[in-house]
């Protein structure tokens, strides 16, 4: 039977099998069975629908960037173990809703990683929230200032996986310290949380202007949890460095980069 190849474009087109339609002559030039076909033509619509999927997603949860794990490079950050990253990527602790703290100096790929382990948590249709830790304090503050902190607890607590992105660049008022306990409290063994900080957690007292606070939010974030510890240089300085860049004015915006941690 002769298949009219516009007539063919324009079903595909109204069934919205925009992949299957754009794979039509890379699968015309190779042989393949019926169900071969099938399975291909198949495949490659639900490969595109899922990346679509996890695309509108990331931008709802509000992820700041793309990033995938295949895009992280291993060898520049020798101090990390893949395995552990990968463990991550599986997703398990989620299903447990236990915590992970990602802890590195600046420019080290933490928000890579916490983005490219919240894409595959989407996957896997977990909802995430990815947030500040200042936008989030602030968040907290306001509904608390508006009475309506129940509200917020309750909308944070939700997400099956809640990423808190950059804790301890800005100190915490002592009335955030105490509001961010509320929900750490409130979601700790229902939903886990991903940390990312440039503090160790012996500074978290420091970072919460409050050492009982903070003694009381860790004792909850690391009941059941893992702790990943990036002991490395700055990606982004290491990319200025190779491209010349940073020749020169290297010392400078290293310690720039270095104070800031
Ligand atoms: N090991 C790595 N491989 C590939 N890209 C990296 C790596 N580390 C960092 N990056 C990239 O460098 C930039 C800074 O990393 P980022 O995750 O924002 O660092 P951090 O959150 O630790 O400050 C990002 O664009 C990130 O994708
Ligand atoms: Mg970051």
């Amino acid at each position: 039977m002769a298949v009219d190849h516009e007539a063919l474009v324009a079903m595909l087109d109204r069934l919205k099998l925009t992949a299957i339609r754009d794979q039509l002559d890379e699968a015309a030039r190779s042989e393949m069975t019926l169900r071969e076909a099938l399975a291909f033509f198949v495949g490659r619509e639900i490969a595109r629908r899922d990346e679509r999927r996890i695309h509108m997603a990331s931008k709802i949860f509000q992820f700041p960037f793309v990033r995938e794990l295949d895009g992280f490079e291993f060898d520049a950050q020798p101090s990390l173990d893949p395995r552990q990253i990968r463990e991550l990527a599986t997703c398990c602790w989620i299903a447990h809703g236990d915590a992970t703290l990602l802890m590195g100096p600046p420019g080290t790929g933490k928000t890579h990683l916490a983005v490219a382990v919240g894409r595959e948590a989407i996957r896997q249709n977990y909802s995430v929230q990815f947030v500040t830790a200042a936008t989030l304090v602030a968040l907290l503050a306001k509904a608390h200032m508006d009475g309506t902190l129940e509200k917020q607890l309750r909308l944070l607590s939700r997400p099956k996986l809640l990423i808190i992105d950059e804790l301890g660049y800005l100190p915490f008022e002592a009335d955030a310290a105490h509001l961010f306990f509320q929900l750490v409290s409130r979601r700790y063994e229902r939903g886990s949380i991903l940390i990312t900080s440039n503090r160790s957690v012996g500074e978290w007292g420091g970072v919460f202007g409050d050492p009982v606070v903070a003694t009381a939010i860790l004792d909850r974030l690391l009941h059941h949890s893992s702790m990943i510890t990036i002991r490395g240089d700055s990606y982004r300085l290491r990319e200025k460095r190779r491209s010349g860049l940073l020749q020169k004015a290297g010392s400078m915006l290293g310690a720039t980069e270095n104070t800031a941690q």
